[in-house]
């Protein structure tokens, strides 16, 4: 693996869960395979689970982190091409990546997008910028479209609470919010999901709050709630701004937070978020410190999500 920024650069799905699942059960087996390489971690955006995961991840393979707080220690960055740069940008990224790809053997990047401009998120300008000038090895701790190593935790947590043989019935369920939210979490578990090919998989939002097409090419999709969740054995629940109204919030549906009622027909179903959330606007409480919950196993399984990755990638330096 050279880049992981989605689920298209991964070989084998099975492979990389399983592969995290073994580093699960032995974190430290392969605590050589890092030994004398640099991992650097540039935040252009807050993070908790990210940020600890990937580190500790690293250091279970032998590696020693050095993050840098980019969006509030470092210098303003300049992406576009040409820029005459008499305003606010103080570096341009031609002239800083070149030198992160020569601190480091791999460097990991979380950058939100503006929710401004669908065509300037969707180019995933800064994530493709390091991928073309720093020249190594990029790793995705969320971009301005995608969470690829939250999407492979998603998975890694359901292939270890599943025990039918069928295929799980998978809802990913819109939430509400009071501030516009990415798409990134959304897009991205949709994305693997359909890769990953073992679920029955539907996503139900109110109109207007449809994905991109590029990510739900083949999806089924409801606006109805209820007939969604009927049955399922997950469901992820997550908020994000309409894609068709860039960015916006349509109104009020506070009726789509996920409580008990909602789940009547739904006895077995496991509750997922990536977090961080806001209670009882989201997800309520009574589901939240319930049984249903996976959220702290799913956020557990970061570590080993990070670790299958970065593994995959020091095999190839
Ligand atoms: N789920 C997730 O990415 O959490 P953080 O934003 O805290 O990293």
């Amino acid at each position: 693996m050279k880049n992981f920024i989605s689920v298209k650069d991964v070989h084998d799905i099975e492979a990389l869960i399983a592969q995290g699942l073994e580093y699960k059960k032995d974190p430290r087996k392969d605590e050589s395979l890092g030994r004398n390489k640099r991992i650097g971690l540039m935040f252009f955006n807050p993070s908790m689970r990210t940020r600890l995961s990937t580190q500790l991840a690293a250091k279970n393979l032998g590696m020693d982190p050095i993050v840098l707080n980019a969006g509030s220690e470092g210098w303003t960055l300049e992406f576009t091409d040409g820029a005459i740069m008499n305003g606010t940008t103080v570096e341009h990224i031609k002239d800083a990546a070149p030198i992160l790809g020569a601190y480091f053997d791999i460097l990991c990047v979380r950058t939100f997008p503006k929710l401004q401009s669908q065509a300037e998120d969707e180019s995933d300008h800064v994530i493709q910028s390091f991928i073309k000038y720093a020249k190594i090895p990029i790793v995705s701790l969320e971009s301005a479209t995608r969470h690829p190593l939250q999407s492979l935790a998603d998975l890694i947590t359901m292939t270890e609470t599943f025990r039918e043989k069928r295929k799980p019935k998978v809802v990913l369920t819109w939430a509400p919010h009071i501030k516009p939210i990415p798409h990134c979490v959304a897009n991205s578990f949709t994305e693997w999901t359909q890769a990953w090919n073992q679920a029955d998989f539907v996503v139900t939002a109110p109109k207007g709050y449809e994905l991109s097409t590029q990510f739900t090419t083949g999806v089924q999709f409801s606006t109805d709630q209820a007939a969604a969740l009927e049955g399922a054995d997950y469901v992820y629940v997550k908020n994000w701004s309409s894609v068709h109204e860039y960015g916006k919030i349509l109104g009020d549906h506070s009726d789509w937070m996920l409580t008990e009622k909602h789940l009547r027909h739904a006895p077995n179903a496991k509750v997922m978020h990536c977090l961080p959330l806001r209670r009882n606007v989201e997800l309520s409480d009574e589901i939240l410190d319930g049984p249903r919950s996976l959220l702290t196993q799913m956020a557990m399984n970061r570590v080993w999500s990070a670790q299958s990755v970065l593994s995959e990638i020091l095999k190839g330096l």
